[in-house]
């Protein structure tokens, strides 16, 4: 703000704009601000911070440039065959429903992604800015103010804002555990459920993220079974957060409550809203492209509707439906994007591993979940942890994210991305790690 204005206390603002359900005060986004301040760089500031607490994916990025600038017809601006030119067809397209062929290149996408064993209808897909405004619009629909959405633990810590801040809706979180790698079980969700109730709280529905962020873990069948038979009992809606599921190192180990639906013939599918985007797979989330697939035609409507404040720019539809429908390249994209990110994932476990420090087993993701309980010695609290995080930050130079700041029941988890930095500053950021695990246990 270069300006400098004074600014009086006595003008008021909306009860939104003061509330602190936005949760952007967390550890999680002021490890981002110390980044910001201190940023790593090889040569010109070889002793700054190393962002591990962003999950951005960059192993890929060099098949996308190279396909579009093979195929510069996407971006060209020249008049088609029709003889309106592409730049007037989409500065003037402003459909809420968006380009019928990017939805059907979504569709597409997403199956190709599932390997074939789900089906989604482009007319079931509705355009939103990415997963952000997705998860808000769903909340939007599916509660009113006041009302609960269960959503397992740890979660990402974004939730907080989109699903909370602005609706009104709350929160309230199934406690898992590393007893059993923190999946979610019937007990825990009918335990959430029982408490809410018992404190006149509505639960509308279940949020759950597969595979999941942050434990880097897709859901196993039998759990999604489970709670698919969970919501029907209770009858509430269940979403599906997809985003992270074209990161599953192997295709076949990546189920999609779609298949599950599939499976029962959709029954009961009316409760089910899949959310997805292409911020992790495709690793654009400046692009701002997410969806809501709903198997309940009025969700689809209202979704629609309300789609009108977050739409996909009909620039950046035009420049990727090609793209997203060329099956030859998405398939070689999607296997070579997997192969990747198990590589830099076998990278950071091993680096780790050989530092003393243990991980949850994961299969998917752009992070990994390390256990550094064992350094908190007496101090086994979340205060524990944060001085723990404090010294990542400031003494090692690495900002990673504290279970706490992803509602962690348990003290000494942490967030570690890997996908947003070259090979070589992966190797600085373990090396750091070593020398620091080195020095405690001297
Ligand atoms: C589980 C989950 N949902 C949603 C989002 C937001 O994604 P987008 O960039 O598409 O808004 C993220 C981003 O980290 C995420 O991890």
């Amino acid at each position: 703000m270069a300006i400098e204005i004074e600014q009086s206390s006595s003008v008021g603002l909306s009860k939104i704009a003061v509330s602190d359900t936005h949760g952007e005060d967390s550890p999680y986004f002021a490890g981002w601000k110390a980044y910001d301040e201190n940023p790593y760089d090889e040569l010109k500031n070889p002793n700054g911070v190393i962002q591990m607490g962003l999950a951005e994916n960059q192993v890929s990025f060099d098949l996308l440039e190279d396909y579009l600038e093979k195929h510069s017809e996407s971006s060209t601006l020249r008049p088609r065959s029709s003889g309106i030119s592409s730049f007037r067809e989409n500065a003037l397209f402003q459909d809420y429903h968006g380009l019928l062929t990017f939805r059907k290149a979504m569709a597409s996408f997403m199956e190709r992604i599932r390997g074939g064993r789900a089906k989604f209808d482009p007319e079931r897909v509705v355009l939103t800015a990415g997963a952000t405004a997705a998860n808000e619009l769903l909340t939007f629909i599916l509660a009113d103010p006041g009302d609960a959405l269960l959503v397992p633990t740890p979660y990402y810590p974004g939730f907080d804002r989109d699903l909370r801040w602005r609706t009104g809706v709350n929160i309230v979180p199934v406690h898992c555990d590393s007893s059993n790698n923190f999946q979610v079980t019937p007990k825990a969700l009918e335990e959430a459920f029982d408490k809410a109730t018992s404190m006149n709280v509505k639960v509308r529905g279940l949020l759950m993220t597969n595979p999941s962020n942050p434990l880097g873990a897709s859901i196993q069948r039998s759990v999604l079974e489970e709670i698919l038979d969970f919501v029907t009992r209770k009858n509430i809606h269940l979403v599906s957060d997809e985003i992270y599921s074209g990161s599953v190192f192997s295709s076949s180990e990546f189920i999609s409550i779609a298949e599950i639906l599939e499976a029962r013939n959709c029954k009961d599918a009316e409760r089910v809203h899949i959310v997805y985007s292409l911020s992790k797979d495709l690793g654009l989330p400046g692009f701002r492209i997410g969806t809501i697939y709903s198997y309940n035609d009025k969700v689809v409507t209202t979704a629609r509707r309300m789609s009108s404040f977050s739409l996909i720019s009909s620039q950046t539809q035009h420049l990727l439906s090609s793209m997203l429908l060329d099956t030859e390249f998405t398939d070689i994209y999607i296997k070579t994007n997997r192969e990747r990110l198990r590589k830099r994932y076998e990278m950071i476990i091993g680096g780790l591993k050989k530092a003393g420090i243990e991980c949850l087993k994961g299969n998917a993701g752009l992070f990994c979940w390390m256990n550094l309980s064992p350094l908190l010695k007496n101090n086994s609290t979340r205060e524990g942890e944060l001085e723990l995080w404090d010294s990542f930050l400031h003494e090692v130079k690495l900002n990673i994210s504290p279970g706490s700041s992803c509602h962690c029941s348990e003290p000494g988890w942490f967030r570690v991305c890997f996908a947003n930095m070259s090979e070589q500053t992966l190797d600085i950021a373990l090396n750091r790690i070593s020398t620091f695990m080195e020095k405690r246990k001297n």
